[in-house]
């Protein structure tokens, strides 16, 4: 069938964000509303998200990375370790995740505390990536300055004589996922006049969600 997007958008606003029609379980609504956004033509990378760090001064970063793998307990990205992003991350412990899907007028934010995942996850998902992306994580210190462009390209190039089509190029030490582990999720649905939907959730000590309905 084909999807008429345009007529789903409107469905989608008109229709708002009701306390009745979403899942007691904000996993499972993410699931719901990133399996629509996933649906949507006009949304290329649905699975892109801003992340926001903190340094230990107190001063906030954010920069896009991409959402790559999705269960109950969190969201996994993969970046460098060593890079602005991570050493934030290791130093401070906690992130927040938005995602945007505007032809939905939907933004998902999210909080919480960030573990590095197993190294044996990163291992499989680094030999999942295509050869030339392995052989980027080992040619760029991420966040570093560099001389020049060529430098990168130089790296690349001994690299590629180092690792030889059909060796095994191993995941750097500083290349892998973290996970980010939400206590609060909120759903935001735009409406007209401004009277926008917000859903908050907040984890609470049993383990249980609390929902609130916030002022947009
Ligand atoms: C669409 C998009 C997707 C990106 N995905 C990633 C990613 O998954 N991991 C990553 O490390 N950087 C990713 N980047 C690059 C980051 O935004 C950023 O430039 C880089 O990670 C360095 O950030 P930092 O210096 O704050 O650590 C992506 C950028 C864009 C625009």
């Amino acid at each position: 069938m084909i999807m008429h997007v345009a007529n789903l958008r409107q469905n989608y606003t008109r229709d708002g964000l009701h306390e009745d029609d979403v899942s007691d379980d904000p996993m499972q609504q993410f699931a719901t509303w990133f399996a629509e956004a996933s649906e949507i033509e006009e949304i290329c990378e649905p699975n892109a998200m801003i992340l926001g760090t903190v340094s230990p001064a107190g001063r906030p970063s954010a920069r896009v990375v991409l959402l790559k793998d999705l269960d109950e307990t969190g969201f996994t990205f993969f970046t460098n370790y060593t890079s602005r992003k991570g050493t934030e991350l290791i130093a401070n412990g906690f992130a927040s995740l938005v995602f945007l899907w505007e032809p939905l007028e939907r933004q998902v934010r999210i909080e919480g505390r960030v573990e590095k995942i197993p190294a044996t996850v990163s291992d499989k998902y680094f030999h999942s990536r295509p050869r030339q992306s392995q052989i980027g994580a080992w040619a760029s210190p991420q966040s570093e300055a560099i001389a020049n462009r060529e430098v990168l390209e130089q790296n690349f190039v001994e690299l590629t004589e180092k690792y030889p089509e059909g060796t095994e190029i191993p995941r750097p030490d500083h290349w892998g996922g973290f996970k980010v582990i939400p206590d609060k999720i909120e759903f935001w649905q735009g409406r007209p006049s401004r009277l926008h939907d917000r859903l908050m959730f907040t984890l609470q000590s049993a383990g249980t969600w609390q929902r609130d309905r916030l002022a947009p």
